[in-house]
């Protein structure tokens, strides 16, 4: 994939932009898996790199796909071969602060360190088996847990409040807000958060915290070992084309 020196500087000054904040922000695991991926800050990095990295810290390959939005079904068949998909996309320079559309720099940047930690990808690989066998309303459910915690789940760590979610590493003007206070934080637990719809089009304006990763783990597993076989009709088969994302 050729991207042009637009698309290069857009990521260079994101990456300038988050690369100031996640120091101060982000959790241990983020920051462990961001040194370890040692990214390049002035251009879009090659697939090929990325995941020399990944797969043998914990067997994931990020997949590019030109496919800007999916559902979930085929995004979560991907994700139950450990196989993370990355849009081609970047945002335009207007949205440096903020895009509601997923793009590479949120799938790289934001998720993509994390896939270097062990205990982080076993997290991760709770919800594909879940949703796959889960009925429509509790496919529901299973995306707004996501949503609260990979995407935008907050960390304790000795005492502070720490940023776990990819959308929040990804995005400068959710995290200032966030991280100002501005934004009620209540503790994680399957129950509550399912009853909170996902907030794709505006900022968060609720999130949740755990006290750590393994706090997480024990919830969701908790959550999806409940969850029953589904009974209705069976998914079609996966298209072709991997898509982007639910
Ligand atoms: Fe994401």
């Amino acid at each position: 994939m050729v991207y042009t020196d637009v698309q290069h500087r857009t990521w260079h000054k994101l990456f300038g932009m988050l690369e100031s904040r996640i120091g101060r922000f982000a959790c241990r695991e983020y920051l462990d898996g961001f040194a370890a991926l040692a990214m390049s800050r002035d251009r879009i990095p090659h697939l090929a790199e990325l995941n020399s990295r990944i797969t043998p810290a914990t067997g994931w390959e990020v997949v590019r796909t030109p496919v800007r939005y999916s559902d979930a079904v085929d995004w979560y068949n991907q994700f139950a071969q450990k196989h993370f998909l990355i849009t081609d996309y970047i945002r335009e320079e207007k949205e440096l602060e903020f895009t509601p559309e997923p793009d590479m720099f949120h799938d790289i940047f934001g998720h993509l360190p994390f896939l270097m930690i062990p205990e982080y990808a076993q997290l991760e690989e709770l919800f594909a088996p879940a949703f796959l066998r889960a009925d429509d309303a509790t496919r529901e459910q299973i995306k707004r847990l996501a949503w609260y915690s990979t995407e935008f789940g907050m960390i304790r760590e000795r005492g502070e409040m720490k940023i776990l979610g990819a959308g929040l590493l990804s995005s400068a003007a959710e995290m200032d807000r966030v991280m100002s206070g501005e934004v009620p934080i209540e503790p994680f637990s399957c129950e509550r958060v399912i009853e909170h719809a996902k907030s794709v089009w505006e900022f968060n304006s609720i999130l949740f915290v755990a006290d750590d990763l393994q706090a997480y783990h024990d919830d969701l597993k908790r959550f999806f070992d409940a969850i029953p076989e589904r009974v209705n009709e069976p998914d079609p088969p996966a298209r072709s084309a991997p898509p982007a994302r639910p």
